[in-house]
């Protein structure tokens, strides 16, 4: 029997995981935990709100994917148990947005077992996995996917989920890292972010709007109660053995359109009056069946019934109509991006630069501040958000048209948009990746340092405010800040990285005061004509 001290959860503010913690919390007083979570569209604190007040929990808000993150909270907290549940999870995203899923599901959970592996505390790592990495079950099969059973996975959500579970068996069998897996069932219940069937179907309900069926709705899922799940990971927390793969599931199956008549039954509607059936998922599995024997060997078993579930799910909605404030685009049929809370959508593109692709692009900003920005960099992630962001305060601005390393250009952009303050988010950063910029010294230093240094000289003329946007990559770790120490450079520390070209010219820049401008523009033309 394990018995944890300091529990890791990651993704905790989601669906399932604030079930989990909160049980945690409330049964077992005298453990730690510490919630993990970077607050995705589909997540909010309000999951955990009940949590906040004990003195055993700690929220911590992060990626999964930050090594520095992760190391210095399994350091500092003294981490000897990891409940992984963070992932992207939403299936129809996955058919639009698949890298994504590679990077929060693959290499997520990559930065946690190396930083197990490299730190040596854990216990206990309990990797939450799915039923879909078994792929489709026939319609006809009367036996479960068992354990043991072949990974098939068929979407690019479920095939991350695998490719995850590949990862961990490897620390396991590699490096000894002490893991269980488990693969659940659909789970549905409170908290849960409306783009997933039930709550969806319920919050179009409360609206009286249509229930729109992917196909012909005849797709057969397994549904579990947040509540049993809670339960049957606390099962296997204390009770299950390392090395093992568990099952959630439940025999108990329900067709699509199964689900949407129970729910027009609770709501008094006709379905026939509310269903409507559209465009099917470019592939949806017809069922995921599970062997559920393994895992009430060990103790667990499903107490509450799909009617009684369903009505507690349907009254908390009813109770709690705005907790996930305004998610009409995660209502539509095929929700994608949209189903990205644009209340949070400057958090979102911050983390991930989609701003560029989830709106429509604005070259030129129109409000009435005193401020008038111009903006360079236009075709960078950064670039993007700056206009944005612009927009959102309500800022006048504009990009620039010129190239930094042509100064009669910049000139005329200064003329042209009479800015109060310049912003220079432009840069050569190397594509795919920093490398290129090995290959391409002239260009990487013609934009980075003449570019950057010939703007600043422009605006100092022109006595105009500019702000340049530098990187944080002019830094490694040493002595003074080692790695997992949470010890990080400040602003005025001196560039110490010059390992690649890239942070070299990025350094430059930084490392020089006005007054040194005109002699550093010299030297850099003259480098120019040396390589
Ligand atoms: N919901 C289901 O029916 C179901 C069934 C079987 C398995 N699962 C698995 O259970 C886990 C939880 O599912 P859920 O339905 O609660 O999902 P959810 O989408 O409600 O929650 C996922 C949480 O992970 C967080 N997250 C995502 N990427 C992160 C990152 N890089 N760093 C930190 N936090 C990150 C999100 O902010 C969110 O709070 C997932 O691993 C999922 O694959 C879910």
């Amino acid at each position: 029997m394990h018995e944890p001290k300091n529990i890791l959860i990651t993704g905790a503010a989601g669906f399932i995981a604030s079930h989990v913690t909160t049980k945690l919390i409330n049964k077992y007083p005298s453990y730690k935990i510490v919630a993990l979570d970077k607050l995705d569209y589909c997540s909010t604190f309000r999951n955990l709100k009940s949590c906040s007040s004990s003195p055993n929990f700690k929220f911590i808000k992060g990626d999964i994917a930050s090594a520095d993150i992760v190391n210095h909270v399994l350091i500092e907290e003294k981490i000897d148990t990891i409940m992984h549940f963070a992932a992207q999870t939403h299936v129809d995203n996955s058919f639009g947005n698949s890298m994504e899923f590679t990077y929060n599901n693959i290499y997520g959970t990559h930065v946690l077992l190396e930083a197990c592996r490299v730190i040596d505390c854990v216990k206990r790592f309990i990797h939450v996995s799915t039923d879909e990495v078994y792929g489709e079950t026939d319609l006809e099969d009367d036996i479960g996917n068992h354990e043991a059973s072949q990974l098939l996975p068929t979407n690019p959500y479920s095939a991350t989920k695998a490719g995850a579970e590949m990862l961990v068996m490897a620390y396991h069998r590699s490096y000894g890292l002490p893991v269980i897996t488990t693969r659940g069932n659909n789970v549905y219940g409170p908290n849960q972010y409306p783009e997933k069937l039930v709550p969806k179907f319920i919050l179009l309900a409360m609206k009286g709007e249509k229930l729109p069926i992917h196909g012909d709705g005849s797709n057969v899922r397994s549904y579990l109660h947040c509540g049993d799940v809670a339960e049957a990971f606390d099962v296997i927390l204390h009770r299950g053995e390392i090395g093992q793969i568990y099952n959630i599931g439940t025999k108990k199956e329900r067709s699509v359109l199964d689900v949407a008549e129970d729910i027009c039954k609770l709501f008094k509607l006709n379905p026939k009056d509310v269903i409507e059936f559209v465009q099917d998922r470019p592939f949806n599995d017809k069922r995921y069946f599970l062997d559920d024997q393994k895992l009430k060997q060990l103790g667990w078993e499903e107490r509450i019934p799909w009617e009684e579930g369903l009505k507690r799910t349907i009254e908390w909605y009813q109770k709690n109509p705005d907790w996930w404030g305004d998610v009409s685009p995660a209502l539509n049929p095929h929700p994608h991006f949209s189903a990205i809370n644009l209340s949070d959508e400057a958090q979102w593109s911050f983390q991930y630069g989609y701003s560029r692709l989830a709106r429509s692009y604005t070259e030129v900003g129109r409000s009435n501040s005193g401020f008038k920005f111009l903006i360079y960099g236009r075709t960078g992630w950064i670039g993007g958000l700056l206009g944005k962001l612009c927009d959102e305060e309500r800022i006048d601005w504009e990009y620039g048209r010129g190239r930094l390393q042509d100064r009669k250009s910049l000139e005329e952009d200064i003329r042209r948009v009479k800015p109060t303050h310049v912003l220079s988010a432009a840069g050569v950063t190397g594509r795919p990746n920093v490398d290129w910029c090995e290959s391409h010294k002239v260009e990487t230093i013609r934009t980075n340092v003449v570019g950057t240094l010939t703007l600043a000289d422009v605006c100092k003329e022109q006595n105009l405010y500019m702000m340049n946007f530098a990187t944080g990559c002019i830094f490694e770790y040493d002595k003074e800040h080692p790695l997992g120490s949470g010890i990080g450079f400040k602003e005025e520390d001196k560039p110490n990285f010059i390992g690649s070209f890239y942070s070299k010219t990025k350094a430059m820049v930084i490392s020089i005061n006005f007054f040194l401008i005109l002699f550093v523009l010299y030297c850099s033309i003259t480098i120019l004509s040396l390589i």
